[in-house]
């Protein structure tokens, strides 16, 4: 299963001082030395993180493929195509969202998503949809004519953190969070097993299937477990890990919980 390491949030540190340090491009050397096989960026229209620069020194300089994030918007896909990364990965934006809150409307932005596309592959650049979990979005995408759609998991990891991180804390047997406890395990099987229905249908409709948000040390092991989602692009979690462990180390762990 391949690895996209997500380097945004190296960017975020750095943007929270607006200094130079930790410049994302010295995590090239270490991803590539840990075993990621892509680096994931999103270069936001408001630029809060990656800047322009970055972007086009991060694709330059990247001896491993490069997966660049953006909006639909034209102005986001003259950059795309200018750089000319190995992947685009179209997803929404919201200047007001913290990160990408959901998938991209595949049913109703046909045209736009038509026109970025169709100008994406004019350039050789593989194209991949960022979309929720839903039959409507994978044929959608399949009208597209896109090589990839990476589905959103962050239903899936909040459903889990509720589960896990915050019940499990109570150790009380109380009927009623014994019934919150079951109405979400119901609630994790559900969505795993409609991520698992997806992918499959997506696969046989020749569809690249990856994942991501929200993923981590944690709640990966069951989206690993589903053969085919091929890739998987993690960026919170790791680079957290990583100011304890070193990135080397947080990327050595992540790659060694994806192996099948
Ligand atoms: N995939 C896509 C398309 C994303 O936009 C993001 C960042 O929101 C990620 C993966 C990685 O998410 P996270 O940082 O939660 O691991």
């Amino acid at each position: 299963m391949l690895l996209g390491v997500n380097i945004d949030h190296i960017a975020v540190l750095r943007e929270a001082r607006k200094v130079a340090d930790p410049d994302p491009l010295d995590a090239l050397a270490i991803c590539k030395r840990a075993g990621a096989d892509q680096i994931t960026i999103h270069l936001r229209e408001d630029r809060r993180h990656m800047h322009d620069s970055d972007a086009r020194n991060i694709i330059t300089l990247s001896s491993l493929p490069v997966n660049l994030e953006c909006a639909i918007a034209p102005s986001m896909i003259d950059i795309a195509c200018r750089l000319r990364p190995h992947r685009v990965t179209l997803v929404p934006e919201k200047r007001e969202e913290v990160t990408t809150e959901g998938g991209l409307a595949v049913t109703g932005e046909q045209p736009r998503l038509k026109e970025a596309i169709k100008r994406l592959h004019q350039e050789e650049i593989e194209v991949s949809l960022f979309i929720d979990p839903t039959l409507d979005a994978v044929r959608a995408s399949l009208t597209l004519g896109v090589e990839w759609i990476e589905f959103h998991t962050g239903k899936y990891a909040n459903i889990y953190a509720m589960l896990y991180s915050n019940l499990a804390k109570t150790h009380h047997s109380i009927p009623e969070l014994e019934l919150s406890r079951k109405i979400l395990k119901q609630m994790l099987d559900d969505e795993l097993r409609n991520l698992r229905l997806l992918s499959c249908d997506a696969m046989e409709l020749r569809l690249k299937v990856a994942a991501g948000h929200g993923l981590n040390y944690n709640n990966v092991n069951d989206i690993v477990a589903i053969e085919t989602i091929e890739e998987l692009n993690i960026g919170q979690s790791i680079v957290a890990r990583s100011v304890y462990t070193g990135l080397e180390q947080a990327i050595l762990d992540m790659k060694a919980k994806m192996i099948r």
